[in-house]
């Protein structure tokens, strides 16, 4: 799949994501204080809506028309478009945010940079390139996933360096986290076993089905055996863990 592909990607693999991904209220507070005071926001990516502001004047703009339609009843008019050309002028909205999408674009500079030219307060849910190895899975199942271009993000600090101001928070992935990301699971191993989580993260769907159901049952084996517990079982201790998730909060 390149990345010209990704809203394709999404008219495929999107068809049940609404249901694999509910918005972390954990992570969706943190993404709402980063907006700020801003009244007007542009969600660039929307999907489904996840992480979208409720309290505050919302467009949305997504390209695929599969993720569009499972957008709830009342949410926030939706634009069909992509985030390298926003079809705004200059300076359109106090806010541009962006949740887990930055990866799918053929471009990530010029959507970023439109996000900065049609608001001053821009925020992007994204994630730290070099932490893919922090989750097991990648590190122990499937270390295939990091060379694909679905996982491909660039440094958070590249996307601060666009900006005039601006930082990186990070964001860690509660244990019971609703939000059914790539690392989402982290301490219920089991999970990732189940087709519907599978499906809900674009990482594991672009993936050679046999080779992950082969790396799964192996999965399966060791969580039978005790093996996964005796190398990972402090993890079912932790409330929270920092898998390389990330808030960048820039100022034009
Ligand atoms: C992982 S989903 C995230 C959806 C939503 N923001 C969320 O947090 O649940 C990635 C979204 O990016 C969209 N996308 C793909 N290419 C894009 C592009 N060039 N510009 C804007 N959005 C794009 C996909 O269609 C998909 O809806």
């Amino acid at each position: 799949v390149s990345p010209s592909d990704h809203r394709a990607l999404y008219d495929t693999i999107g068809t049940r994501y609404a249901q694999a991904r509910v918005p972390d209220p954990r992570i969706e507070a943190q993404l709402h204080a980063a907006l700020g005071d801003a009244s007007s926001v542009l969600n660039v990516g929307a999907g489904a809506g996840s992480y979208e502001p409720r309290d505050r004047v919302v467009v949305a703009l997504e390209p695929s028309e599969v993720m569009v339609r499972q957008r709830p009843d009342g949410s926030a008019p939706c634009v069909r478009g992509v985030a390298g050309a926003l079809p705004y002028p200059d300076g359109a909205f106090d806010a541009a945010m962006a949740s887990l999408s930055l990866h799918h674009w053929p471009d990530w500079r010029a959507g970023v940079d439109e996000m900065g030219r049609v608001a001053s307060r821009v925020v992007i849910f994204t994630f730290e390139p070099q932490m893919t190895d922090a989750l097991w899975l990648v590190r122990d199942y499937l270390p295939e996933m990091d060379q694909h271009d679905a996982f491909r993000f660039p440094p958070p600090e590249e996307i601060v360096a666009r900006f005039s101001g601006g930082h990186v928070e990070t964001v860690p992935v509660p244990w019971d986290c609703t939000d059914g990301f790539t690392g989402a699971y982290w301490r219920r191993p089991e999970a990732y076993l189940d087709p519907r989580v599978q499906g809900g993260t674009s990482a594991i769907a672009v993936m050679d089905p046999d080779l992950v159901a082969a790396r799964l049952a192996q999965l399966r084996a060791d969580l039978e055996s005790g093996a996964w517990d005796e190398r990972h079982g402090a993890l079912r201790d932790l409330e929270e863990l920092d898998l390389g998730y990330r808030l960048v909060v820039c100022d034009r």
